[in-house]
């Protein structure tokens, strides 16, 4: 086989280079020219099915339901929308020893049974996943393995096979022989990827990509397997507790946010179907620098304890740290307090942690984290059972968020007794068991603090 011809592409403006070179010529920045495959002047021009594409009205395109296969592993496919898609492509990232590779072989196990799977390691010897699987107690899954790192030997080997579903773990083990690069590197990620979804979309096969996530938290190369994929899910958790979120950041055939939620056992990843009191820490009385929100990230609410622990500077200068919260987010929230809580913190290191492992991206756990600091600046408990929600404004108003009386109702199911919300979301009808406190300002939650 003739080599194919490889340029060098700019990564910022997409100028492109016979030669590797330092800094772009185009643009002028240092180290994004990267290595691909020039693209035959045809296929530009064709659509995936090779044939060139017609105009059509909307309304004449049949737009049937994409019908899904479940996986059997209920809380992935409460993630994916409902199961895999033929010809869908979907990106699994997430941390070394997270357990993708354990959910994709229990998922690939139980698909198996009804659909032919293809399961290639990369990283591992077939033998080793198959110690991965007698310890889950799958060693007779109908699944076909293959320890292959070559892209064009994949390839062959879903021709010859003809699976409904492949797993590739991990994008990042594989290269083209078409490219100089060594695997891993952005080019033959991309190059990789690119090739396996068009194989995708070709033959009707699902795809599902292992990829690693970098120190930065993207994914390999820089984001680039983002676009290319039709789903994108990222594996989260904090490896010391045992629970796992596998969160949608995007899926084209279903809702994005959606999360699913697992406990690692002995024998595998085990959904968990009841998450929501699943991030509380069970203190035994009421303690200072600890709210309780009920987020919304997916469709279900979750309740997380946040805590915070404010102390007089250790070092020179004031420490800000945030887990699981978005630390910009936690140093504009400070900044409100000052102002219009009159809480002052310069003269303090300040420590929010949201309990569990969870990421809380949402901005409906504002006043939860501003009162947990000031709880803890006045070493003040909030009331015993108490949720606490609302988007805080820079003006010191608080804002109503998305489905408050889901979030209230899930509370006064686990026993709570008092919510603390914005006015706006304050329920038409009371709800059973639970006393609602309304807020409207930064100050009126501080003048809770002070009963
Ligand atoms: P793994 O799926 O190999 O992670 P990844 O593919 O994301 O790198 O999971 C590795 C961790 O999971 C490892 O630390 C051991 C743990 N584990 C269990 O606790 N129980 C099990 O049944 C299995 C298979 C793994
Ligand atoms: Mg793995």
């Amino acid at each position: 086989m003739a080599k194919a011809k490889t340029i060098y592409s700019c990564t910022e403006c997409g100028a492109q280079s016979p030669k590797w070179q330092g800094q772009c010529p185009q643009c002028g920045a240092w180290n994004t020219l990267v290595e691909s495959v020039a693209a035959p002047a045809p296929t530009r021009f064709a659509n995936v099915a090779g044939a060139r594409s017609t105009v059509r009205a909307l309304a004449s395109v049949d737009a049937r339901e994409t019908p899904r296969t479940p996986t059997g592993v209920e809380e992935f496919d409460r993630v994916l929308g409902g199961g895999l898609v033929s010809g869908g492509v979907i990106l699994l990232g997430g941390d070394p020893g997270i357990g993708k590779s354990t959910l994709l072989l229990q998922a690939s196990a139980l698909l198996g049974a009804a659909h032919p799977v293809l399961y290639v390691t990369g990283e591992e010897s077939v033998e080793q996943v198959a110690m991965r699987a007698q310890r889950l107690g799958l060693v007779n899954a109908p699944v076909s393995m293959l320890a292959e790192v070559q892209l064009e030997a994949i390839v062959a080997a879903i021709d010859a096979q003809q699976p409904a579903f492949v797993v590739i773990d991990s994008i990042q083990t594989l290269y083209t022989e078409a490219l100089t690069s060594a695997p891993g590197s952005v080019a033959q990620v991309r190059e990789c990827a690119a090739q396996l979804t068009r194989v995708a979309k070709q033959r009707g096969v699902g795809i599902l990509f292992v990829g690693h996530v970098t120190k930065e938290g993207a994914i390999a190369g820089p984001r680039v397997l983002e676009h290319i994929v039709d789903t994108v899910l990222y594996f989260e958790g904090d490896t010391h507790s045992s629970f796992r979120l596998v969160r949608a950041i995007k899926n084209r055939f279903g809702a994005a946010n959606e999360l699913g939620v697992f406990a690692m056992t002995e024998r595998g990843l085990r959904g968990v179907n009841n998450p929501s009191a699943l991030f509380l820490s069970h203190h035994s009385e009421a303690v200072a620098g600890s709210a309780i929100v009920a987020t919304l990230e997916g469709s279900r609410p979750l309740l997380v304890e946040v805590q915070a622990l404010v102390d007089p500077v250790a070092g020179a200068s004031p420490r800000r740290l945030a887990v699981g919260i978005d630390a910009q987010r936690l140093a504009l929230l400070l900044a409100v307090l000052h102002r219009h809580g009159g809480v002052e913190v310069a003269g303090y290191d300040v420590f929010v942690n949201a309990v569990g492992g969870v990421r809380i991206d949402e901005p409906a756990a504002d006043l939860a984290v501003l009162m947990a600091v000031a709880s803890s600046i006045k070493n003040k408990p909030l009331h015993d059972k108490t949720l606490v929600f609302g988007e805080v404004g820079l003006a010191g108003e608080i804002r109503p968020v998305q489905r408050g009386v889901d979030r209230i109702r899930e509370a006064a199911k686990l026993g709570f007794k008092t919510a603390v919300v914005p006015v706006a979301n304050k329920p038409k009808q009371s709800i059973d068991g639970i006393t609602l406190r309304t807020v409207e300002r930064v100050d009126d939650a501080m003048a809770m603090l002070r009963e």
